[in-house]
């Protein structure tokens, strides 16, 4: 599922017109909790594709992957994409029904100006904004590789009025309007993989809870434990919501690490992912002062934003409550690290996290 900024203006007749969509995704949220369940294909890839050699490397045998967040599914067939034997099973679990209910239909959709429209089998569609950076050739061949292997665990089907809701109505509209060349597309999961790649409800709170039924290799929870503890840095700044602050956010992080510890094999991994709301946390007037730290003396504080001069003085963590847990009692290290985007800077944050051998 995808998420869209749409630059909506009215013109001197007040009809409405668009000026400038800024393609960075479709929103798509869960009616029942107001979820974001925005997502594509390969997101953060490396990532992915190391994930999938250091379970391959220690649990040769075969294992469980569990994908918490997966929202519809692209992560897991991503996933799976690099783990295509039959003995790694993906299980993706989500809390909105939404998602799950277009999820197991197993049909998806590749479009025009999005992160993963080179999926298609025309190289040339266009991508995202964000992704239209010049491309070296190395990143081409990386395109064509990924592009191989979505074709292998999925089929093209023709398109169908059945599968209007995979995507935002409005965004999509406004796309089009945008581009005349537009294009869709809707790929089947081929059936082989149907079995190997499970969705279902779960919620990661309950992650010490589940009833293993294998080694358990994997658990991912990317771009998603925000939810959690509602920690909305991007907003505040982006859009001057209210600060929302998770007042027992240590005791919470502290809590989904150990359930994340006992569900997992040793040296099984914990993935998390890169966006700033996983990395850079608010912090309440309760918390120890010595663990703070103003907003302009981190490294995303961009002097020439207005926004961020607003909120100079806006207290956040030192380092990341889920960080500190995770490396409390040498429980976990982090083994990778990926690349934060936020206010123009790049910003390497740990995201592999392995379960340390008792
Ligand atoms: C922004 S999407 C991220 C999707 C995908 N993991 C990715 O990185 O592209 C966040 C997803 O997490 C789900 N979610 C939120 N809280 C959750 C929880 N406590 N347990 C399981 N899923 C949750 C939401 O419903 C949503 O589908």
């Amino acid at each position: 599922m995808r998420t869209t900024n749409v630059n909506f203006n009215t013109n001197y007749i007040g009809k409405p017109y668009f000026n400038n969509v800024k393609f960075t995704g479709i929103l798509h949220i869960d009616k029942k909790n107001g979820n974001i369940n925005d997502s594509w294909f390969f997101r953060d890839e490396k990532i992915l594709a190391s994930s999938a050699d250091h379970i391959k490397t220690f649990f040769p045998e075969g294992a469980d992957v569990l994908i918490y967040g997966c929202s519809v599914g692209e992560e897991n067939i991503s996933f799976k994409s690099f783990v295509p034997e039959s003995k790694y099973r993906v299980i993706g679990y989500d809390t909105s029904t939404d998602a799950l209910r277009i999820g197991k239909r197993g049909v998806y959709s590749l479009f025009s100006n999005w992160h993963d429209s080179y999926l298609m089998p025309n190289m040339n569609y266009p991508l995202a904004e964000c992704e239209l950076a010049n491309h070296s050739k190395e990143e081409c061949i990386k395109m064509q590789e990924l592009r191989r292997k979505f074709h292998e665990i999925m089929y093209e089907v023709p398109a169908s009025e059945e599968y209007r809701d995979i995507n935002n109505k409005y965004g999509f509209i406004v796309m089009k309007y945008q581009n005349k060349n537009f294009v869709e597309k809707f790929y089947r999961v081929r059936d082989k993989f149907t079995k190997q790649i499970d969705l279902r409800f779960g919620n990661f709170i309950n992650v010490g809870q589940i009833k293993k039924e294998r080694p358990v290799g994997g658990i991912f929870f990317r771009n998603a434990i925000y939810h959690l503890c509602g920690n909305n840095v991007n907003e505040v700044l982006n859009f001057n919501a209210p600060v929302q602050i998770c007042h027992n956010i240590d005791k919470l992080m502290e809590y989904a690490v150990s359930c994340v510890h006992k569900t997992l094999d040793n040296d099984g991994i914990f993935v998390i992912g890169n966006h700033i709301k996983e990395h850079l946390y608010l912090a309440d007037d309760l918390a120890d002062k010595s663990k703070t730290i103003s907003f302009c003396d981190t490294p995303y504080f961009v002097e020439s934003n207005i926004k961020h001069q607003e909120y100079r003085n806006l207290k956040f963590y030192k380092e990341s409550p889920l960080l500190t847990a995770l490396l409390k009692d040498g429980n976990f290290e982090p083994i990778k690290y990926s690349v934060l985007s936020a206010f123009g800077s790049k910003i390497e944050v740990p995201v592999m996290f392995k379960k340390v051998r008792i």
